[in-house]
């Protein structure tokens, strides 16, 4: 099935260079993917000792910067991406990756059919209203951890590519709301960790609030055997 790209996904294939993150060397151990691959390895380790192999979807993978890191932990990788050009770059550096072109409100997959969900740097970029949709699609298909980072900015501003793109969409992130959505997922706990920037790039994040944020949402009974008497 071949996508046709909306409107504003145009942004992402005329106009962001095809190395948009991969030209800078420290952006795949930036903080906020070295906390996600720990929490990550956490949950796939008891699973890979009971002789299973942990699965991984990547949520808007772009070029699947995150693909060695996760791979490297022993989990099996898989990932959704919309725009064709990611996918190609993606396909050319790892040419045994399983990635399908999809959207995050449409996935797929079975229901829980990943011990991890990693959506970084995803959801600031949707059109008003699609939250709800996407984190219930990407709760859907999680089994045991939904990890999805996003950045502070967006508190009080529109989102990257709108604004890029000079559309209207004026504060369509209403962060609250976000996350109101998130903690209502049904037998979920969620923990939300602010704060992740690069040493060097703290003073300008005060300024721009370019921090990012991530929320782990776990599957219930899992947080409550392996977190909640620890
Ligand atoms: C800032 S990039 C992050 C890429 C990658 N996750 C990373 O951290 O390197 C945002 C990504 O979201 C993708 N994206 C945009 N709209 C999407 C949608 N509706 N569903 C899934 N991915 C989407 C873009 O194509 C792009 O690859």
């Amino acid at each position: 099935m071949k996508l046709q790209l909306l409107p504003w996904e145009l942004y992402w294939e005329e106009q962001t260079d095809l190395d948009f993150m991969r030209d800078d060397p420290d952006e795949a151990n930036h903080p906020i993917r070295i906390r996600m691959g720990k929490e990550a390895e956490r949950v796939a380790e008891p699973v890979l000792f009971s002789g299973e192999i942990p699965k991984v979807l990547d949520v808007g993978c772009g070029t699947a910067i995150d693909y060695p890191r996760l791979v490297e932990l022993g989990l099996e990788y898989w990932a959704v991406e919309p725009i064709p050009k990611f996918i190609a770059r993606a396909r050319e550096l790892y040419p045994e990756i399983r990635i399908e072109q999809r959207r995050v409100w449409d996935i797929p997959f079975a229901d829980n059919r990943f011990d991890v969900v990693w959506c970084k740097g995803v959801v600031q970029h949707l059109p008003p209203g699609t939250y709800p949709e996407a984190l219930d699609e990407l709760w859907r298909v999680t089994k045991t951890l939904l990890m999805v980072s996003t950045n502070r900015v967006f508190l009080s501003s529109a989102g990257i590519t709108h604004r890029e793109r000079g559309d209207p969409y004026d504060n369509h992130y209403n962060f609250k709301e976000f996350l109101g959505h998130v903690r209502s997922l049904p037998n979920s706990m969620t923990r939300h960790v602010k704060g992740f920037v690069r040493r060097e790039n703290l003073e300008e994040a005060k300024k721009t609030g370019r921090i990012h944020t991530l929320f782990l949402i776990y599957d219930l009974d899992y947080w409550k055997e392996h977190h909640e008497t620890a």
